[in-house]
């Protein structure tokens, strides 16, 4: 490796920037949908029995698989795998790793758009209000009808992906310390601030009824519901959940751990990664939206709100307590000030591992991989922004398929093609605490098998929604997704003959 590879500026820096890394939509959008539509009390217990099976360990194997990959001059997944088998088949499988953070970027970042959209509008007093009816549907309409404007793309939206697509290439541009260490200093702190504040707000406001309150709201989601404790979807959500919230099974991490220095404390990083994540999840995830929703519209309206989509909490029922309190405006554009600073030090998470496999493979220099990223960013989400049924095919795949069947190949390579031991010396190496060697052997057993397990069950409940295929989004999803594996897959071929 020609080339001098850049290193985060400081410690504080890299926990920062790994948490900004793992805070995102995943925390305060996706986090509240699933637990409301999977009934509260009854997600919880497979979400933190998966953080503990799933979420420690992996976090631990890419931080070991980054810091080691990097010392060698290798920060994408293609060629960290690519050194455990000293061949072209674990540079092939390391693809994967590279695609999936880049597919799911390609709808990531037009939602981080939205947010944006609101924020100005918020602060301008523009949003619409609620109407006073008892009937939520019927007061929550010109919120739906406002989420009409960015779903269904209209000027406004496309000149708001513009500017956020600009930003985050400029960023990118700017590079590891210039640019995503920084951001994240500034934003990470800000965000933590702002959640809190608006957790506060929610717990202080008053509802139109007594007998609803935010405290009703946490009930619901952390009393212990063992009612479907066996129903396989429940734990596929859940485990699905804690890797896209803690970006595991994507190479992400391993690519922001490839920059640390050579005996940076990654045992520690790891830690304070989930750490961070999980309390933005666990505190301000569950503090904020659904405890908004039941204080001002009652317990029923929680499984309504869900199943009706993803977007319904944040960005129809939030909006819609936030303008009907005291400075609503205000309390509105923090809300979704605090979305886009999630999405935006994701995003940028999101579409590094492409720049640094064009800069550590391809040997391309830094701007020029900048912009050939951000030109296929640009391409994919443009068939995210117009076709409809493209975003929920690639959310499918990229968001849920390729993570779990990363995450295995994470394990296999790091585990046990790596050697239990290696993996225990090299996790230890720079690390005041000291994790013992039957953490990885958990890992390659027990965290494997239930991997395994949840991957299959993924596998059959999907099966005929996999197999009936419904128009043009989804065979355009599916043609981008092979066409992309295919072309980082020749790149890697030939870069890997170039450099013998
Ligand atoms: N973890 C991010 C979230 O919760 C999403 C993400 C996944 C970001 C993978 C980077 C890599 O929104």
């Amino acid at each position: 490796m020609s080339r001098v590879r850049e290193h985060w500026g400081s410690k504080i820096g890299v926990v920062l920037a790994a948490a900004g890394n793992a805070v995102g939509l995943g925390n305060l959008l996706r986090f509240p949908s699933k637990v409301a539509l999977y009934g509260g009390g009854a997600f919880i217990i497979p979400y933190l029995i998966s953080l503990t099976l799933l979420g420690l360990p992996l976090m631990w194997v890419e931080w070991v698989a980054g810091r080691y990959g990097g010392k060698k001059g290798h920060g994408s997944t293609v060629g960290i795998l690519g050194l455990i088998t000293k061949n072209n088949f674990g540079r092939l499988l390391g693809i994967f790793g590279v695609a999936a953070p880049l597919l799911i970027v390609f709808y990531y970042i037009y939602i981080e758009s939205w947010t944006l959209g609101y924020a100005l509008h918020s602060i301008v007093g523009n949003m619409p209000k609620p109407l006073p009816t008892s009937d939520t549907d019927e007061a929550l309409r010109p919120f739906v009808e406002f989420l009409k404007n960015y779903t269904a793309p209209s000027l406004e939206a496309y000149i708001f992906f513009w500017i956020t697509l600009l930003l985050n290439w400029y960023v990118l541009h700017r590079g590891i310390r210039r640019g995503i260490e920084l951001v994240a200093k500034v934003g990470m702190p800000l965000l933590l601030i702002m959640g809190v504040m608006l957790a506060v707000v929610i717990f202080s406001s008053k509802g139109p009824s007594p007998e609803w309150s935010a405290i009703k709201g946490l009930e619901y989601i952390w009393k212990p519901d063992f009612s479907k404790i066996f129903d396989g979807r429940v734990w596929v959500e859940a485990a699905g959940q804690i890797f896209f919230t803690l970006s595991l099974g994507m190479g992400a991490l391993a690519t922001y751990a490839s920059y640390v220095k050579e005996k940076e404390d990654v045992a520690l990083m790891g830690l304070a990664t989930a750490s961070t994540n999980e309390f933005v999840e666990i505190v301000l995830g569950s503090a904020i939206a659904i405890p908004a929703a039941f204080l001002f519209f009652g317990p029923a309206s929680i499984p309504e709100l869900a199943s009706a989509g993803t977007f319904r909490l944040g960005f129809v029922s939030m909006p819609a307590v936030l303008n009907s309190i005291p400075l609503g405006f205000f309390w509105s554009f923090v809300w979704f000030m605090l979305l886009f600073i999630a999405a935006f030090t994701s995003s940028i998470a999101l579409t590094q591992p492409m720049i640094t496999f064009l800069e550590d493979e391809v040997n391309i220099p830094h701007s020029k991989a900048v912009a050939i990223s951000m030109l296929i960013v640009i391409v994919g989400a443009h068939l995210s922004i117009f076709i409809p049924g493209y975003i929920d095919e690639l959310d499918f795949w990229a968001g849920s398929f390729i993570l779990l069947l990363f995450g295995i190949i994470e394990i296999i390579f790091f585990i046990w093609l790596f050697g239990p031991s290696n993996f225990t010396n090299e996790l230890n190496e720079g690390s005041i605490l000291k994790i013992p060697k039957w953490v990885a052997y958990l890992t390659g057993t027990v965290s494997l098998a239930f991997l395994v397990i949840i991957l299959v069950v993924w596998i059959f409940q999907n099966l005929p929604s996999l197999i009936s295929q419904q128009g043009l989004g989804v065979w355009l999803a599916r043609t981008s997704i092979l066409f992309l594996l295919l072309a980082l897959g020749y790149l890697t071929v030939i870069s890997a003959k170039e450099k013998e």
